[in-house]
């Protein structure tokens, strides 16, 4: 989401997307209070949800119009006097540390809504999973989802998803790069005026890649993580594999 447009209507997009149930799936690993990471934040759905509930939250993410939004929607609900961070920084190179530049190590790390996805082959993905294990305490989990090749098929007919709601209308296109890149195209027409039916248009291009899960298992493992539990959660789209990691 480089475009500030695309970051604005994020939200739109993913009004139904059900944050509630998927927080809750969340926090039935996390149960305690702590420190927590939130890799990928975006506009800060899930942060805002770990603050309101007494979490301490950095949220990470490069795109500093998904920070814009969720350090404004974390002062919306009055939870600006919270313990939380946003820093704009790339979630393979990330790492928590003190003043002192020693590692500060945080209780529990998520990744959500295939942000995973985003990373553009196995050695970033791995560089991820090191970070991770670094800045993660012993016991502490690692939450993250990636989606398998199966989501394209779910989400378009014949390699287009056309979406159209009250604010504005998006044409998504598909098309198959190679074994595991997948380009999506999407033209976005928003609103100018809620009274008429001016439309402004955008494009914005996307690249996601698909890892095997054996092979995320298996360099998660190399990692310094168990294998807590992995579950595809009907509620959140079959395609979606979550994977719940214990550092060791
Ligand atoms: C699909 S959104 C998910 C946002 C949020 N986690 C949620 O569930 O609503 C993916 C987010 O990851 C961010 N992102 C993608 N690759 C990243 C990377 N390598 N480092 C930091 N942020 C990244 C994007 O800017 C975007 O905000």
């Amino acid at each position: 989401m480089e475009h500030k447009e695309f970051a604005e209507i994020y939200d739109v997009f993913m009004k139904h997307v059900d944050y509630d149930s998927w927080y809750n799936f969340l926090r039935s690993f996390i149960r305690e209070k702590g420190t927590l990471l939130d890799l990928g934040c975006g506009t800060g759905e899930f942060s805002v949800r770990f603050l309101r509930d007494g979490f301490s939250v950095t949220g990470v993410d490069l795109s500093e119009k998904m920070l814009d939004i969720a350090e404004k929607k974390i002062a919306d609900k009055k939870l600006e006097n919270c313990d939380f961070k946003l820093i704009k920084e790339n979630i393979i190179d990330f790492e928590s540390t003190f003043k002192n530049g020693e590692i500060c190590q945080v209780d529990n790390i998520i990744c959500n809504f295939d942000t995973v996805n985003y990373l553009k082959n196995g050695s970033e993905f791995e560089k991820f999973l090191e970070k991770c294990s670094k800045n993660l305490k012993k016991d502490g989990f690692l939450i993250f989802d990636a989606v398998t090749e199966d989501i394209f098929s779910e989400i378009f007919e014949n390699d287009v998803f056309l979406d159209e709601e009250p604010e504005y209308t998006s044409i998504w296109r598909h098309e198959k790069l190679s074994q595991r890149k997948h380009l999506v195209e999407i033209d976005l027409f928003v609103r100018e005026n809620s009274n008429d039916n001016l439309f402004r248009k955008y494009n914005d291009i996307q690249y996601k890649f698909i890892y095997d899960p054996k092979w995320i298992i298996k360099t998660a493992q190399k990692n310094g993580f168990e294998i807590f539990d992995t579950a595809s959660n009907p509620e959140f789209g079959e395609s979606r594999i979550f994977f719940v990691l214990k550092k060791i």
